[in-house]
């Protein structure tokens, strides 16, 4: 005799289902067991629901459509219970990892180490401020460099002894490491007509012992302008006006009468002491002045050298050591510090970010 199956039989069937699945559920403990429940229930092949829809046909007509609303409300209530499972599943993933990655906020953080601006770069974005200000651009060029951009060009006849002051490392051919910022100024004359206002900040090299006040290789801001009608006045209204924006409007300058072969008349420029305002200390060796940069109108040889017209043209220029204006700026007693990489002493200056 075949098996009765009705109604009751399927009903049981159902809620016997459902019980399994709900003590798989409560005992699964990761997303894999979720996921072979899932299976069991919903696989196309095995799966509980697909079978049981099967199964219907087998029942007598008038009990189908009840049996549908029972695997119907199976179906809901076990995909609910499945989507309830799989987000505790995953809440008790992210507290656990929460847990695992907590950062005790109440801990000194690890040191961060800061670096610090070099003195010299702080002086010369102060140059360039104030001579931006006024109007000049800011151009560069190679440290190494010709005899002829170097020495010749400059009004250096070949065998003059004001070679022999700057000394330096000789390359390949003519190539030679820069001793001044100056010959930047043929580059310059040469690339653009008058008119021409720019300074030039760059490294220089030359053949120096290294002692307090010397290095090998230091820094220079040179400084150009080539005009109709520009003076030895205009010379002197803008060094007078730089200096006094860099070391304050007290500061005192005086013109010495000097010698560069680039310039006619030459001057050295001195600043009145920083430390005893003039008064004599043996920071400026009791004279009351800092030297501090050579100037003078440029040298209608070397005008003509590069082209322009010195009975049209005339211009100034000058040039200064960062590292010395630095020196006497932050009160540093000796170049050398600047080159050492320590920053316990690099940390001393102010910082454009403070
Ligand atoms: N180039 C010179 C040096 O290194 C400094 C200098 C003097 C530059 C007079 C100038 C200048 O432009 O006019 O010793």
């Amino acid at each position: 005799m075949a098996e009765r199956f009705d109604l009751s039989t399927f009903r049981e069937q159902v809620d016997a289902f459902r019980e399994k699945i709900r003590a798989q559920l409560e005992h699964a403990q990761d997303l894999d067991t979720l996921q072979a429940i899932h299976v069991e229930c919903f696989g196309r092949q095995k799966g509980f629901l697909k079978r049981q829809f099967r199964e219907i046909g087998r029942l007598p007509t008038e009990q189908r459509a009840t049996a549908g609303q029972l695997l119907n409300e199976l179906k809901a209530w076990v995909t609910a219970a499945i989507e309830r499972r799989r987000r505790e599943l995953k809440e008790t993933e992210l507290s656990i990892r929460i847990e695992q990655e907590r950062i005790d906020t109440s801990l000194p953080g690890a040191a961060f180490y800061q670096g610090a601006y070099h003195p010299v770069l702080l002086v010369r974005r102060k140059i360039e401020a104030i001579f931006h200000g006024m109007g000049y651009t800011i151009a560069d060029g190679p440290e190494i460099e010709t005899e002829y951009h170097n020495f010749t060009a400059l009004n250096f006849p070949p065998e003059h002894p004001a070679r022999d002051t700057q000394d330096t490392l000789y390359l390949h051919g003519t190539w030679l490491l820069r001793t001044h910022t100056s010959p930047v100024q043929i580059r310059l004359m040469k690339a653009h007509p008058p008119p021409i206002r720019a300074i030039i900040p760059g490294r220089v090299f030359r053949r120096d012992e290294p002692d307090a006040s010397h290095s090998p290789v230091f820094h220079q801001v040179e400084g150009l302008v080539v005009d109709r009608d520009i003076q030895m006045s205009d010379l002197k209204g803008t060094i007078g006006l730089f200096l006094r924006h860099l070391f304050g409007p007290e500061c005192r300058m005086r013109f010495r009468p000097s010698y560069f072969p680039f310039t006619e008349p030459s001057a050295e420029v001195d600043l009145s002491c920083l430390l005893c305002k003039g008064e004599g200390c043996s920071a400026c060796g009791q004279t009351g002045w800092l030297e501090i940069m050579g100037a003078g109108m440029v040298h209608p040889n070397v005008l003509a050298e590069v082209g322009i017209d010195p009975e049209v043209y005339s211009g100034f220029a000058f040039g200064l050591g960062l590292e010395r204006m630095a020196m006497l700026m932050y009160r540093i007693p000796d170049i050398r510090l600047f080159y050492r990489g320590d920053v316990r002493f690099l940390r001393q200056f102010e910082s454009p970010l403070d």
